[in-house]
């Protein structure tokens, strides 16, 4: 029996997880059959025998695009989407809110509720309502799940989950955007901040508005949901202190301060828990030296340190963007599901 898919937002990250499931049909893609799509601008396609993922990865990305489906029209319906009989699992990878989360959150509130589990690469849920999600989830027998919000593929959340049994995390420090890691890469060979944006829109990696990126609002709301997550804090993103990449001079980038050891600056995302539970948390850019990890982690790669008690430090570190690394991050959310309900590992 395969699991039904509902794919709500089909933009680069969902067409990529078609791109996995239809490469490995003979193998993790043959768990999975996606009987409806919705998208806001490409409208909507519902087949409850599953849709052919050859046909649905051809339609181009254009205004209507999912009305020449089988079950298509050019309007979006989420709300069908969630209450069809013939999904499962949602697949949530629509864009982030920043300010609200929404409309993810709100469809995410609607999914758990009609007792289907949601699997999301969007950070707003997990930002502005985790706690919530997750108990909503558990009262009706179902799950939440959302790799993708933080560091794409790179599993951190699934690894502080499952891989550090017994351990206390007390705080963490992370290079958690890619696009002004690579930014200050190229400032560190002499670019302007403006020339190294311009460089990151060429690759790909920085957003058409890059602001969120360099000035630190993607990595607080990364902060947000580690904070939340491992260090059992109840912060928002009002909470975080942060401070972006266009208050650094590009000459201190450049070159070290005399007398000052070999170093690196990064925009670092950090919690701390104190004694008294408190957590504080900041985003801004930090001078490391070169003997610590995250000052070793270049280009639009991310890395976090996890603090234990008695363990100590350990640094995870993997692509931090990117659509198919991203799409990864879904897949492994859905087969955890799958393991979950004890259909597979
Ligand atoms: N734009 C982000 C980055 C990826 O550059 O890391 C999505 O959070």
């Amino acid at each position: 029996m395969t699991i039904r898919l509902g794919l709500v937002g089909f933009g680069g990250v969902n067409r990529a997880l078609v791109d996995i499931l239809r490469g490995r049909r003979d193998d993790v893609g043959g768990y999975f059959t996606v009987t409806a799509v919705s998208d806001l601008y490409q409208g909507s396609a519902f087949a409850a025998g599953g849709l052919d993922l050859d046909l649905l990865r051809e339609l181009p990305l254009v205004r209507g695009a999912l009305e020449s489906a089988p079950g298509g029209s050019t309007k979006a319906d989420n709300d069908a989407l969630v209450a069809s009989p013939d999904v499962d699992v949602v697949v949530e990878a629509s864009v982030t809110d920043p300010l609200r989360g929404e409309p993810a959150l709100t469809l995410c509130r609607a999914a758990l509720s009609a007792g289907k589990s949601v699997v999301t690469a969007n950070k707003g849920p997990a930002v502005f309502a985790l706690r919530d999600l997750l108990a909503l989830a558990a009262t009706h027998g179902v799950h939440f799940l959302f790799e993708g919000a933080v560091m794409s593929g790179t599993p951190v959340l699934r690894a502080a989950r499952l891989a550090y049994p017994g351990a206390k995390f007390s705080g963490f420090r992370g290079v958690l955007n890619g696009t002004s890691n690579y930014v200050l890469g190229r400032m560190e060979s002499g670019a302007s901040l403006a020339e190294a944006v311009k460089e990151a829109q060429r690759e790909g990696y920085a957003e058409a508005d890059p602001t969120a990126d360099i000035e630190g609002h993607d990595a607080r709301l990364k902060v947000v949901i580690l904070a939340n997550l491992l260090l059992g804090a109840d912060l928002r993103p009002s909470d975080v202190a942060c401070d972006g990449l266009s208050g650094l001079d590009p000459r201190q980038v450049a070159q070290a301060p005399a007398g000052a050891p070999p170093g690196r600056w990064k925009l670092i995302g950090r919690a701390q828990r104190h004694p008294d539970g408190r957590v504080e948390a900041e985003v801004g850019p930090l001078r490391l030296e070169l003997d610590d990890p995250l000052a070793g982690v270049c280009g639009p790669t991310n890395a976090l340190t996890l603090e234990a008690d008695d363990l100590g430090p350990t640094t995870i570190v993997g692509p931090g963007a990117g659509r198919a690394q991203t799409a990864f991050a879904l897949l492994s959310d859905l087969l955890e599901l799958r393991a979950r309900h004890g259909v597979g590992s």
